[in-house]
């Protein structure tokens, strides 16, 4: 079964064909980075504006790559929620007329399940076994830090969640604070390169022993830190009318210790990150733990949790630690695509009167849907 999944519940529109659930035929993402980086991050009206303008192009080009044509798609799979508004429902009514026209089954998926299917897809060249449940899946993405359970595709259990920023968001604020730029994860990894992760103790949200994160006071410590730093800026400020105004980075002295800011802001999110996952892997005798979302792409974090299961297990009973490959990590369509044909497996199909879902939390029914089967 050949399925054509539609993403675009951010900046980035992406297409891409996987077939039975498991192999990736193509997979296209435009992004709108460059749009977005001088204002310091995402601002919601361009990034509808930039998917209406991309998604068609860019589902040809999938279908295209496929070498399948659309004569081989069998399906169309669409992220429905959660996202912006408008960028959604670009995807969503794309994903519904060719639905309608081509007579296809439309199968509608969660974002953020996508992104926890991403660790089931064999890139072409790149064949990966299924991950041995349960698992524990840590979730972090520029909208979502999730600790879940994993004990089938399907059978996701919330065991913590931020209750303030994404970890993303927090690497995202972060860079802006230091005038590193957008998006902040990657600019943090090149920034903190040769600085030293212990000169700042950030603080550690730790909440009384829970699964849960904070990272809201670490944007607060850091500002702290950096404002002493601060050059007077004597540009007359932006216009107050300015339908999107943009972002000025701040000026700093240039004894300003960015790497060892970098490096300490980062050790802080990643040390929480990975202590709370790896609680999590061994109160629940995980067999794997995987990460997913944006910030999997994070290379202190992955060699983080590599070392502290060798710490923590003896070798025979040692969780193997998994991430998708980088392409698979942040927002793509193969993820959606793949997360589909569990859907069509569990006769989730939606209606050509399906809505987007901008707030809805993974492993719940869709808001408004709670009578139909079971999540
Ligand atoms: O999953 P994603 O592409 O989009 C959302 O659904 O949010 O994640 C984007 C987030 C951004 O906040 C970005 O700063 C972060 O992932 N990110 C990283 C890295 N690459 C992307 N964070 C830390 N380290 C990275 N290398
Ligand atoms: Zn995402």
């Amino acid at each position: 079964m050949n399925i054509l999944g539609i993403e675009t519940s951010c900046d980035e529109t992406a297409a891409a064909i996987v077939s039975d659930g498991r192999n990736v035929l193509s997979n296209v993402i435009s992004s709108q980075i460059a749009l977005h980086q001088s204002y310091g991050g995402v601002v919601p009206e361009l990034a509808a504006r930039g998917q209406i303008q991309a998604i068609i192009p860019v589902i040809e080009e999938a279908v295209s790559a496929s070498g399948l044509g659309w004569a081989g798609v069998e399906a169309i799979a669409f992220t429905q929620g959660p996202g912006l508004a408008g960028s959604l429902l670009v995807g969503v009514n794309t994903a519904k007329t060719l639905a309608m026209v081509r007579n296809l089954p439309l199968l509608p998926v969660n974002h953020l399940e996508g992104h926890v299917y991403a660790n089931w897809l064999s890139l072409p060249g790149l064949e990966v076994e299924p991950p041995a449940l349960p698992a524990i899946c840590l979730l972090v993405s520029g909208g979502h830090t999730e600790l879940l359970r994993i004990d089938a595709p399907d059978q996701i259990t919330v065991l913590g969640r931020t209750i303030d920023d994404a970890a993303g968001e927090a690497f995202d604020k972060g860079a802006r604070l230091l005038g590193l730029g957008y998006p902040g994860g990657p600019a943090i990894q090149r920034a903190r390169v040769g600085g030293d992760p212990h000169r700042f103790a950030f603080p550690r949200a730790s909440l009384g022993g829970s699964l849960d994160f904070s990272f809201s006071g670490l944007k607060t410590a850091l500002l702290r830190e950096v404002e002493p730093f601060r050059e007077r800026d004597d540009a007359p400020p932006p216009d107050p009318h300015a339908l999107f105004p943009p972002h000025r980075p701040p000026i700093f002295r240039p004894d300003l210790p960015v790497a060892d800011l970098a490096a300490s802001f980062e050790e802080a999110i990643v040390d929480i990150l990975a202590t709370k996952t790896i609680t999590a892997a061994r109160e629940t005798a995980a067999r794997t733990i995987m990460i997913a979302g944006g910030v999997a792409a994070n290379r202190t974090l992955r060699d983080r949790l590599a070392s502290l299961v060798v710490h923590h297990w003896p070798a025979a009973e040692r969780p193997v630690v998994r991430w998708p490959d980088f392409s698979l990590c942040t927002d793509n369509a193969a993820m959606i695509a793949g997360r589909g044909w569990i859907e069509l497996q569990r006769g989730n199909l939606a209606g050509l009167d399906a809505d987007a879902y901008p707030r809805w939390p993974i492993g719940s029914q869709p808001p408004g849907h709670a009578q139909k089967g079971s999540r």
